[in-house]
């Protein structure tokens, strides 16, 4: 089997060595410089021992003991940052915790993208409109979406703005966790307006219901709720791609208790399919820190190149260290997913294998809008369900594009929303979202696979702790 011990020096910095695709172009690099140490002289936003916690309860995960529910905006952005729009995501995400965690009578373990998903990588640099070419946009964090120069510049006082609007995010984000927001008492009043006639509402209502009447119970008989912290809070995770990596090393610290590296901007971050070259920088960056990571992989990745991330990301074989989010399509995944699964079996690999079931499938409508059909998401889903339960794996997560707002992003789901109706409340900054109604109805969707692994039994077969 093959051990690589990372025995190269690694620096916060040493990603600066290696070759990097995705970096915009910033005019001034004098006025860079000035903000990354401005960055780096801010406080954290998360602490190591978030990280660790995380990590733990994701080695909970890999081991079959609990599932994973990643999800958020493609990109967040400056303009449509709110209380109401923060507050409506979290309450969708509990929804779908609720339903997943009743179905799998396990926990779910819940990250946001949210809180830092500021950066995308991009198909092309430029963007050319009527006989104009101009940068890409590039996410918030780095320029502006309106198609003028001005806009399309990098500026990087924009990393400045994401930390603050990071920062605030995530202080209202830990009081609805744990100032008795998401007590179980208040499953009912989770509803948003606008899903409340729909058949996922009712179907949620009736969960809701039951889980009062348990709660009552369990009042008679002595357990009170509100003296167990675990009924009245909920550990709520953010993530990130990890692109920025100038951001990403500001934010980089020493953690006094263990002396190990980690990088505070967020608990979890991830490698995106496009950069995850092994021999490149952000590679280079995501091996030295001890957050656990996610690595996007997709139909053109290699089972080699593959089993050689692994090594470099994750040469302890430490559980909850590694999710791999897979993100196939759904007319590739019954193809390209047993390979990848096999390999890392071969070897003994202890890693999360989660589905993002959004970027395989995303399509332009004949009405010129990035679009994915409900259909298809669903259908990437139930083959990731498919193929682990064949291969005896653990199908452990979701990794969803979605919105507690009533946007018209994604074609179909159960009000059937067509090309022509994209048009009417299309406000992604990026790639479609699910919205809250495609989101409860993905969840149920979800519950089912997982009452069948759950029925089915399948864990993941013991992994040998020292390989
Ligand atoms: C994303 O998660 O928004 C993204 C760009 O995904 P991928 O790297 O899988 O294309
Ligand atoms: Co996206």
């Amino acid at each position: 089997m093959s051990r690589r011990t990372n025995a190269v020096k690694w620096s916060p910095d040493s990603w600066r060595d290696k070759p990097i695709v995705q970096v915009p172009e910033y005019p001034d690099a004098k006025a860079l410089s000035e903000v990354e140490a401005l960055l780096a002289s801010f406080p954290p936003l998360v602490f190591a021992g978030e990280a660790r916690n995380l990590k733990r309860a994701l080695a909970q995960v890999a081991g079959g003991n609990a599932f994973l529910l990643q999800g958020g905006d493609c990109a967040e952005s400056f303009a449509e940052h709110g209380a109401n729009s923060i507050r409506d995501f979290f309450r969708l995400f509990l929804q779908m915790a609720v339903v997943l965690t009743y179905a799998a009578a396990s926990p779910v373990v819940k990250v946001g993208r949210i809180a830092g998903q500021f950066a995308k990588p991009r198909s092309s640099p430029t963007e050319k409109r009527g006989g104009i070419e101009l940068p890409a946009y590039r996410g918030d964090i780095i320029n502006g979406t309106e198609f003028t120069p001005q806009a399309r510049t990098p500026d990087p006082r924009r990393q400045l703005e994401a930390y603050r609007q990071s920062a605030a995010t995530l202080n209202l984000l830990r009081a609805f966790a744990t100032g008795g927001y998401a007590n179980l008492a208040n499953a009912h009043q989770w509803m948003l307006s606008f899903v409340k006639d729909s058949p996922q509402s009712k179907r949620y209502q009736e969960l809701a219901t039951h889980l009062t009447d348990a709660l009552n119970f369990m009042r008679a008989c002595g357990i009170d709720p509100e003296v167990h912290p675990e009924m009245r809070t909920t550990d709520f995770f953010t993530s990130h791609e990890a692109l920025l990596l100038g951001y990403e090393q500001a934010f980089t610290r020493v953690d006094s208790t263990t002396g190990d590296w980690y990088c505070t901007s967020g608990h979890m971050l991830w490698v995106g399919d496009r950069t995850r070259q092994s021999n490149h920088a952000h590679i280079e960056f995501c091996r030295g820190i001890k957050n656990p990571l996610g690595l996007k992989t997709g139909p053109t990745q290699t089972s080699d190149e593959l089993l050689k991330l692994i090594d470099i990301l994750d040469p302890h074989n430490e559980a909850g260290r590694l999710t791999l989010v897979c993100r196939m399509g759904a007319d590739k995944a019954a193809e390209h997913l047993p390979r990848l699964i096999r390999a890392v079996k071969r070897e003994g690999r202890n890693v999360l294998w989660s589905c993002d079931p959004m970027h395989g499938n995303t399509i332009t409508s004949v009405t010129g809008y990035k679009t994915r059909p409900f259909d298809q998401i669903l259908k990437e889903v139930r083959t990731f369900f498919q193929v682990h339960a064949a291969e005896g794996t653990y199908a452990g997560g979701v990794h969803l594009e979605m919105t507690g707002q009533n946007v018209t992003e994604c074609t179909g789901g159960a009000r059937a929303i067509s090309d022509e109706d994209l048009n009417d409340r299309y406000h992604t900054v990026c790639d479609p979202r699910l919205n809250a109604e495609q989101s409860l109805d993905l969840a149920f969707l979800v519950a089912d696979l997982l009452k069948g692994q759950r029925q089915g039994k399948a864990k993941p077969a013991p992994v040998a702790a020292a390989l």
